[in-house]
Formats: structure tokens, sequence, C-alpha cells
């Protein structure tokens, strides 16, 4: 699989969305990145279903919502009638893991699932078998701009290992501080999805040289 990356859109200007998001489109990024808060999950609010169902007028690129809120299956439908087309929930603090896995099929969404940093990683494996993604974090959510954490790395090889011993096929995607030289310790790692949000979006050299120097 190549590599694709995923522009989180949390740190771009708000206030030009529209021009941020074609300038990544046309800097040939994969995914569009959506970062959803709460203010409970994690200490930040950002935006929900009504801004990307702005967003899906805007690209017909591939959705990817990043729920960071502590009732996703509340919000599934609401996420999936916005136009996402991927849904990530994370690990932590969820008691019935299945039923939101199942939720996000039954609603036509790729479902994938999350690692904080300091969540052991065998605590995905009950649920491998029924994930189409797992996103790694590199950082502790809530806010974009932080510095990579280097552990990330060796998570990232044994999940790998561990997904090719049991003869699965499940892209890792990796999130937080992920500029042009994070980006190669991750897919050394066998990362082959790369999040990245204020390199794209604050790069001084521009979104294009941002997109192309993560390549
Ligand atoms: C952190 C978010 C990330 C973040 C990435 O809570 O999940 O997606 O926006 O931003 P950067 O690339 O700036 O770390
Ligand atoms: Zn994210």
């Amino acid at each position: 699989m190549k590599t694709l990356i995923a522009a989180s859109i949390l740190n771009s200007d708000f206030g030009h969305l529209e021009d941020e998001i074609r300038a990544a489109e046309k800097a040939g990024i994969d995914w569009v990145h959506l970062d959803i808060m709460d203010g409970h999950f994690v200490p930040n609010i950002s935006f929900g279903p009504h801004i990307i169902s702005v967003v899906r007028t805007i690209t017909d690129l591939p959705l990817d919502a990043h729920l960071m809120i502590s009732d996703p299956d509340t919000f599934i439908p609401a996420f999936a009638d916005a136009g996402v087309d991927y849904i990530s929930v994370h690990i932590e603090n969820n008691a019935h893991i299945h039923r939101t896995l199942q939720s996000i099929h039954a609603h036509q969404c790729k479902a994938g699932i999350v690692l904080n940093p300091g969540t052991p990683i065998e605590s995905i494996y009950p649920v491998l078998s029924l994930v189409d993604y797992i996103l790694v974090m590199s950082v502790n959510p809530g806010f974009g701009g932080q510095e990579f954490i280097p552990q990330t790395a060796e998570r990232i090889r044994l999940l790998a290992e561990k997904i090719k011993h049991e003869n699965l096929t499940i892209p890792i995607e990796i999130d937080g501080g992920i500029n042009a030289t994070t980006a190669k310790i991750a897919t050394d790692s066998g990362a082959q999805i790369l999040v990245s949000g204020s390199y794209i979006f604050k790069n001084k050299e521009g979104i294009q040289f941002a997109v192309e120097s993560l390549r």
C-alpha cells in the first residue's frame, strides 16, 4: 500500500477553510483528517457534524473523523450523515467497544480503533479482526502542534508484527507531531497513513512544500 497523507484541519485557518482544503488537495493529500473533541475526553473543544457537512461540500477526498469524545455511540449517526467515510474511536474508557465498532459499520463507514501513547497495544488485540485501520497516537490527544513521542516508533513496529502474525491486513495510521523527519521514522516502523496538521497548514514554506516534503 502506498503511504497516505491525511491532513488534519484542526490548526488550519478556519476563516479560510475552503482555500486551505483546496490548497492541501492540490498539493496531493489523500485524506482530510477531522479531529472531534468534546471537552470531556480531551481538554479541548473543536467542531462537530455541521462543519464536517461543509467540508463535504468542498472536497471529494475521503473524510477521516477521529472521535475524541466520551460518548461516541450517540454521535456516530450524525457523523455518518455529515458524509464521513472513516470513523475512529478510542479504546480507552469504552466499555462496549464491539458495539461501537459494529455501529460504525452499520452506518456504512470504515471503523478505526485509536490508542493513546500510554495505552498498552495489547488492549486492542480483542478487536483486531473487527477494525479496518488502527490509529496510533504519537502525542496525547487534545491539541495540534505537540512534539512527537519517540517511543511510538517501537509501538508501531510491534503492532505491525502482531498484525502480520495474525495474517491480517490492517493499515496503521499515526497522528501527532508528524513532519518530514518524523514521517520517515513512522513509515520505517510500519505506519501507512500519516496524519499531519500544523506541519502542513502552518508551514512557512507553504502547503505545497509541506506535503511534498512529507512524501
Ligand atoms: C491531536 C489530534 C491530531 C492533531 C495533529 O489531538 O488528534 O490530529 O491535530 O496535529 P499536529 O500534526 O499539529 O500534531
Ligand atoms: Zn487526530
